[in-house]
């Protein structure tokens, strides 16, 4: 299937590595002109190896001031701007119970990974919706719909982002930007083998996508291939979360 990709422009935040980083190799691939924004300098170009003639812009995403001349001269420099995929993220305290975790431990996850995609896309908007046909999609989590025990602060923090997808969605209903989540199970990224230890990638007890499989679930829902899906999310699971506790 031919996406109708190339020749657009797509930015992409957390692209320094894992599923941010395989998204814009994929998108790349596709004829799309990339800006590459991470907070990571030296795994950024390592990212930006691999797409031709991309923009590449050090920046925290939790940073208001940074976000606006990133954003703003990435688009300048692509020359406007028709998809956004905002991957940055982190996972914060694993293993911990509410009353374990600082409230400094809870802001900073929020500030990543909801607030960050707020500013990013506060200000990529107005370029958005001059293009004739744009979208946005957010890396949520199918930790947005179950909870694995200790990890409160991000299955919270990825349950708002799906929500800020769905009312970002209604705001530009009748606008030719769409937006939509995708929500994974466990990617194999050197977040997850932070959070779980690399021993439990050695013959996993669980199932495991690789973010090259996230990436084309991405690559759909940026495609005007995926026009009529807006406002939703493409939960990953394997089909875990469909199955009842009922033991039959
Ligand atoms: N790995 C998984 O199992 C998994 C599953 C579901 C969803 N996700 C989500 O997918 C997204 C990408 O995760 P990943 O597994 O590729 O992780 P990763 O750690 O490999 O990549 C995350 C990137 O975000 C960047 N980043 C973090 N904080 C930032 C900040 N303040 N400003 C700018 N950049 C910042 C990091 O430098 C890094 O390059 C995250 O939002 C994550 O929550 C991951």
């Amino acid at each position: 299937m031919d996406l109708q990709l190339t020749g657009t422009t797509a930015l992409i935040t957390g692209a320094a590595s894992g599923i941010g980083r395989a998204t814009a190799h994929a998108l790349a691939a596709e004829g799309v002109r990339v800006a590459l924004l991470d907070r990571d300098a030296v795994a950024l170009a390592e990212t930006a190896r691999g797409c031709d003639d991309a923009v590449v812009r050090v920046v925290d995403v939790t940073d208001e001031t940074q976000v606006a001349l990133a954003v703003s001269t990435s688009v300048e420099e692509l020359g406007g701007v028709d998809a956004v995929v905002c991957c940055a993220g982190i996972s914060g305290p694993v293993g911990s119970t509410i009353e374990q975790i600082s409230l400094h431990d809870w802001n900073a996850v929020f500030a990543v990974n909801v607030t960050g995609a707020f500013l990013v896309l506060a200000q990529v908007l107005p370029a958005l919706r001059a293009s004739p046909s744009a979208s946005v999609v957010l890396l949520a989590s199918d930790s947005a719909f179950v909870s694995s025990p200790g990890m409160a602060p991000y299955c919270a923090s990825k349950a708002a982002l799906v929500q800020l997808g769905r009312s970002l969605s209604v705001d530009l209903a009748g606008t030719d930007v769409r937006v939509n989540t995708v929500a994974p199970s466990i990617v194999d990224t050197p977040m997850s083998r932070g959070d779980l230890g690399e021993h439990a990638f050695v013959s996993p007890a669980f199932e495991v996508q690789t973010p090259e499989d996230v990436a084309s679930h991405v690559l759909y829902l940026v495609s005007p291939r995926s026009r009529a899906i807006n406002g939703t999310t493409i939960l990953s699971d394997f089909g875990y979360s469909a199955r009842s506790g009922f033991p039959a």
